[in-house]
């Protein structure tokens, strides 16, 4: 016998363990083994009972995911769970932990289930870009109906066992060892206190408004998306005999994975978990149970509430006590935003802010942090006087951290006598929603003090990404890049709300002009007023922002930047067509047309460039981890995977081809990178540096 399934025999009962860790992913190796050993289990006349559980922390987590998008190897997920489905014997299995996609497939082949208290169940298939495809979506609205299957398959969600037992998807709740359960399920069937069934036996109840309401909404809502669409048709097809319903299935499914953005969603999975992998894995975190915050404004306030959120005790200082005010203000009104979303509740948010938040004008009550975040003003003079005094009055050992977005960590760090204990920890507005951390580590920062950032990232639930210094870090510094392709098109003629359509067109929530207007226009012009000393003469330059900023208009915040802001409407600002034009007279240019399709190859490309130039110096470990700073922290439409995933979908042939055209107007800006260069001649891809 295979030992990813182990067979106990207990009288007239076979008990099967599923052991395939860390998730009892549903690989190649275990359905050979699930289906090989249920049927030799069917065969055999001393076997009443066949009884699945899963060893470890969970059932099953599903298929295996990095099996997509090779060739199927025999027997496939659909054929195992039709094999548990049609077995004279019955088989029955009690689930715990999660069972999740092919995994509550599997559940569902079975003739009865029992589920632990707070087993998470449900189809994540859609967030990957495919369906439920091993007969999920023909058995969940057998049981559950056709509203209820749709809602699950069509949004992904994960939903408790006690929800699932309202909706029929399990038979009943009870806890205990999961082996114990299972030989007590079998013989409940025995004793016929424990009913079995085949769901294929049981006819969909006909709801045609429900699936004509799911696909006009899809239709309306997620256009762009490819798998969401066949998931209905999918279980449109329930209501057809169970065989013709699998078949149809199939063929819907096998479209999903042979789709770009099946490839794009598995990739954005496996970024999420990339990231951990860093050369400071084995090193041992400091312990932390208190933190200290320094600067009330939005950000520190984010950051204080995101510390709260996760358990830590916080002292949040502020200069001055009306500064401090405002920002314990927010604080309170960011958990009752966690209140009204349900994810905390009211009494743990009255003891947060009564005993977890202290607020202090002094930098000596940090002396018992454990550790420190400095999110003051972006200024390196400030930062250093604030590092100054953290080195005096900071316990030893603590873990001293800036949330600087661009400034030198290593000149931060420079300021006190510990720079082994210093480190950037660049979280993104608001900080206590935003999942991206990037974590940046300076020249001297030790590696538990590494380990220690991604520690901490994990308990506040964000995705960290480490990054080596730069100015901007692997995401602004590739923002800033890109923005100026987008203030090159405006100029050249695409208007702002041109070019923000066709990003959003592309997949982006919000085009580059709409995000600028969010975030304030007066943040980049500070960094652009601060490179403007070490700018090279031959980059070209557009002023519109900073004549924008000038007049008083930062955005949605004063009302009037790129677009004129009336409650929730929005409409492009005539003055910037005005400094537009008289920008274009100054500069000689003739503005041109450019099709969406132009405007996304060189906002794309531009991204591209900078994000491989990030990946050859070192500043981002490997590209996946670039791609993930854009999927977490920049709206980058996630089923296209991320820029340098997105890159290898065009090849490095085209993308150097479209850089070389480009350049013919702008040498100093269109350069190619070496590692593209390379990857051209040589037929490389980032996907091949990712598996180094
Ligand atoms: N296939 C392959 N590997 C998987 C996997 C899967 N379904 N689920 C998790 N893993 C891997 C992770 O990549 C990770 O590997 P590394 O340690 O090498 O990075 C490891 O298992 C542990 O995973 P997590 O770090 O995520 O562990 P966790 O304890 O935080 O979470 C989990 C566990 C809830 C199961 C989570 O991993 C998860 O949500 N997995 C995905 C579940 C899923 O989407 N299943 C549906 C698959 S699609 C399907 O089943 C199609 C079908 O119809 C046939």
């Amino acid at each position: 016998m295979n030992d990813v399934v182990q067979v106990e025999r207990v009288g007239q009962v076979a008990l099967v363990r599923i052991d395939n860790p860390p998730v009892n992913a549903a690989g190649h190796a275990l359905r050979v083994a699930l289906s090989d050993t249920v049927r030799a289990l069917d065969a055999d006349p001393s076997v009443a009972v066949i009884a699945l559980y899963g060893a470890g922390g969970s059932f099953i987590a599903g298929a295996d995911i990095r099996e997509f998008g090779k060739p199927v190897q025999e027997p496939w997920l659909p054929r195992v769970c039709n094999t548990l489905e049609t077995s004279t014997t019955p088989v029955i299995a009690y689930v715990h932990g999660v069972a999740l996609g092919g995994g509550l497939e599997v559940a569902l082949g079975c003739h009865a289930r029992i589920a632990a208290p707070g087993t998470m169940v449900g189809f994540p298939e859609v967030t990957l870009g495919i369906l439920p495809g091993a007969g999920g979506t023909q058995r969940a609205p057998r049981l559950a109906g056709i509203p209820a299957a749709l809602d699950l398959i069509v949004t992904g969600r994960r939903i408790p066992a006690e929800e699932a037992l309202t909706l029929g998807l399990v038979d009943r709740i009870e806890a205990g060892e999961p082996r114990d359960m299972a030989l007590g399920m079998a013989e409940e069937v025995l004793g016929g206190t424990l009913p079995t069934r085949r769901v294929r036996d049981i006819e969909t109840t006909p709801d045609d408004a429900a699936l004509e309401a799911k696909a006009a909404e899809l239709r309306a809502t997620q256009a762009h998306l490819f798998s969401p669409h066949k998931c209905v048709e999918a279980v449109a097809a329930s209501l057809l005999p169970i065989d013709e319903g699998l078949a149809r299935e199939r063929a819907l499914y096998d479209e999903c994975i042979a789709s770009p953005q099946r490839a794009g969603l598995i990739h954005a999975f496996f970024a999420e978990r990339a990231v951990t992998k860093i050369p400071e894995a084995s090193a041992t975190p400091r312990a932390v149970t208190s933190a200290g915050v320094i600067g009330a404004g939005t950000m520190g306030s984010g950051i204080a509430t995101a510390m709260l959120l996760a358990g830590l005790s916080v002292t949040l200082v502020e200069r001055d006590a009306a500064g401090l005010e405002r920002g314990m203000a927010t604080i309170a009104a960011n958990l009752d935003g966690a209140v009204k979303r349900g994810k905390l509740t009211a009494d743990k948010r009255a003891a947060m802010l009564s005993s977890a938040l202290t607020g202090s004008l002094d930098m000596g009550a940090l002396g018992q942090a454990d550790v420190i975040v400095e999110a003051a003003f972006e200024d390196m003079g400030v930062k250093e006087e604030i590092f100054g005094t953290l080195d005096r009055v900071a316990k030893p050992g603590a873990v001293l951290a800036s949330n600087t977005s661009y400034l030198d960590v290593n000149r931060i760090a420079a300021a006190t006598a510990r720079p082994g204990d210093v480190i950037g920890l660049h979280f993104f507005s608001p900080a206590h929603v935003m999942r991206l951390l990037e974590v940046v580590v300076a020249d001297a920062t030790a590696p538990e003090v590494v380990a220690t950032g991604f520690a901490l990232a994990k308990r506040l639930r964000k995705i960290a990404v480490r990054s080596g210094v730069c100015d901007g870090f692997i995401g602004n510094r590739i923002m800033m890049h890109y923005r100026k392709a987008a203030d090159y098109l405006m100029l050249d003629g695409a208007s702002p709300a041109e070019i923000d359509a066709a990003i959003e067109g592309f997949g982006f929530a919000m085009g580059p002009f709409s995000v600028m207007d969010l975030a304030g226009l007066d943040i980049g012009w500070a960094s652009r007023k601060r490179q403007a000393p070490t700018r090279p003469a031959a980059e070209r330059y557009v002023h519109v922002a900073d004549r924008l900023c000038e007049g008083g208009n930062f955005g949605r915040k004063t009302g009037a930047g790129f677009y004129i802001y009336d409650g929730r409407d929005k409409r492009p600002n005539p003055e910037v067509a005005r400094l537009i034009e008289a920008e274009r007279a100054e500069a000689g240019i003739t503005p041109r047309s450019f099709t969406p399709e132009e405007i996304v190859a060189r906002y794309m490309t531009a991204m591209i460039v900078e994000a491989a130039r990030v990946v050859e110096e070192g500043i981002a470990l490997r590209p996946i981890d670039v791609d993930a700073v854009k999927l977490f922290g920049y709206g980058f439409p996630r089923f296209r995977g991320g820029p340098l995933h997105h890159a290898d979908t065009l090849g490095a042939a085209e993308i150097v081809a479209r850089i070389e055209h480009y350049a013919a107007e702008d040498a100093h800006y269109w350069q190619v990178p070496e590692v593209l260069r390379r990857m051209a001649a040589e037929g490389g891809s980032f996907a091949v540096l990712n598996a180094r």
